[in-house]
């Protein structure tokens, strides 16, 4: 019997590449490799690569330096640049970076095994082709790392929004939806095999619409309708999808989490028009109060650019005081990166100080660490039914899993153990997390 090949893969950016990545992962074992979390014993080094912003550009390529030491003790080993960086960069960074073999972009991994052929070969590799249709549907993932309770399904890919400063239209290609009976069928199977709970993926996921007619509602209506003991959550959505229809399905099934994602970016109309985002501060409002109407008990958590070119500080302003009013229970927050060849990098200068965009990030970090504690200070003396998923990190007597709005909560283990629902009395909490106790017999 020969020895397999190993394969080490590591993943940067958004969940759709870690979803991606074990997708790779079936693909190549397929063809005779296995992966190993040892780097030293790879024959192969993939890197998962994401764009979004200058910074994540960087770690990649200070990873491909240390990649490129164990190529030096090992002749042959093959390395590989995935995703987002391969597909914005395509040649041009097999010239900028000489230890890279092999450039796939996020719609040909098929093609891996005879893109190797060619690099082991000793030649150089390369598809960047985008599809209109590749969904991947038939690969079933080898769920690396997954600690089998919760799952990621990618469900659509793509996206055709062109947000001024985004540069996932460019390296993820058109819009395009999965099978629906591919994605029940897969939700089903990991219920089946003890998965607890499933987030359905996509860059823009309730824009998702089946060539059978199913549009998203529907198909959580579907996947929710499997068993009431599996959660379902998504992610991420635009605002300008989020249709009432949505919400009363979410509030028809208890399973399908009270936890919404809903990037606002900026709190000002003139930054939203100027990064195309389709809708005004007082529309999105509005989807707040419907959300709020419709799920009482829903957590809303966003993304926030700060010091977007020609951001005023009125305009910075009235972002921190939309962040108050709907009262976000948590955010991701970053400072502009200018990405070339985007819309505002044609259209606007990047005329924001480093220094302004730095004291703004700072404000509205420091604000979001004052809301998110309020809101978990407001649940101390809730109980939350906990999907226990792993033990504390910080203590093995301690179980820690998520509530229905996506918190983490930690509690002594008693009998529980990862993949069973606890029922749990928040007794005390900090930023980030909740604590509490068991009740028993609700
Ligand atoms: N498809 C998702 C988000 C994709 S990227 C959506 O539209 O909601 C995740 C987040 O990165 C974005 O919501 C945005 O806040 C941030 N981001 C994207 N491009 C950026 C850039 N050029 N500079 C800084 N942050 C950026
Ligand atoms: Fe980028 Fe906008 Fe598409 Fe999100 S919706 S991936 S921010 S272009
Ligand atoms: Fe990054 Fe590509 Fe995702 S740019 S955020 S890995 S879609």
């Amino acid at each position: 019997m020969t020895e397999k090949k190993k394969l080490y893969i590591e993943t940067y950016g958004c969940q759709m590449n870690f979803s991606d990545s074990q997708i790779v992962g079936s693909i190549m074992a397929d063809h005779e490799f296995e992966t190993t979390s040892e780097i030293a014993e790879a024959d192969l080094i993939f890197v998962n690569t994401c764009s979004i912003r200058d910074h994540a550009e960087q770690r990649v390529r200070a990873r491909l330096k240390e990649f490129n030491r164990y190529k030096k003790k090992k002749p042959g080993l093959i390395i590989g640049v995935l995703g987002c960086m391969a597909e914005r960069l395509k040649e041009q960074l097999i010239e900028e970076e000489k230890m890279v073999d092999v450039i796939v972009g996020p719609d040909a991994y098929r093609d891996l095994p005879r893109l190797l052929n060619i690099a082991e070969g000793g030649q150089k590799a390369i598809n960047v082709i985008l599809s209109a249709d590749e969904t991947y549907a038939d690969i079933d993932p080898v769920r690396m790392e997954s600690n089998g309770i919760s799952a990621f399904i990618s469900i659509m890919r793509g996206c055709e929004n062109f947000c001024s400063y985004c540069v996932v239209p460019y390296t993820r290609g058109k819009e395009r939806s999965r099978d629906p009976e591919t994605i029940v069928n897969e939700a089903r199977s990991l219920f089946e095999n003890g998965y607890r709970e499933v987030t359905l993926l996509g860059q823009n996921v309730n824009s998702y619409k089946s060539d059978k007619g199913i549009d998203f509602p529907g198909l959580m209506n579907l996947v929710a309708s499997i068993d009431p003991a599996l959660r379902v959550r998504f992610a991420t959505s635009h605002p300008k999808d989020l249709s009432d229809e949505l919400l009363k399905v979410m509030a028809a099934h208890p399973n399908i989490c009270r936890s919404i994602h809903l990037p606002v970016q900026s709190g000002s109309d003139a930054v939203l028009k100027r990064m195309n985002r389709k809708y005004t501060r007082d529309w999105y409002l509005g989807r707040i109060a419907a959300i709020k109407h419709y799920l009482p008990n829903c957590a809303i958590s966003t993304d926030i650019i700060a010091g977007f070119c020609s951001e005023t500080e009125e305009d910075h302003l009235e972002t921190m005081q939309l962040m108050e009013q709907v009262g976000y229970d948590y955010a991701f927050m970053f400072k502009y990166s200018e990405r070339p060849d985007t819309l505002a990098a044609k259209k606007y200068e990047d005329n924001i100080p480093e220094e302004t965009k730095g004291r703004r990030l700072q404000e509205i970090i420091a604000l979001q660490q004052k809301l998110s504690h309020k809101s978990n200070k407001a649940d101390i003396g809730k109980t939350f039914e906990v999907l226990a998923e792993s033990t504390s990190r910080k203590s093995a007597n301690e179980l820690a899993g998520r509530n229905s709005q996506n918190k983490v909560v930690v509690f002594e283990r008693g009998e529980y153990k990862p993949g069973d629902y606890v029922q749990v009395k928040i007794t005390s909490c900090t930023p980030a997390t909740l604590k509490g106790v068991v009740v028993e017999g609700v």
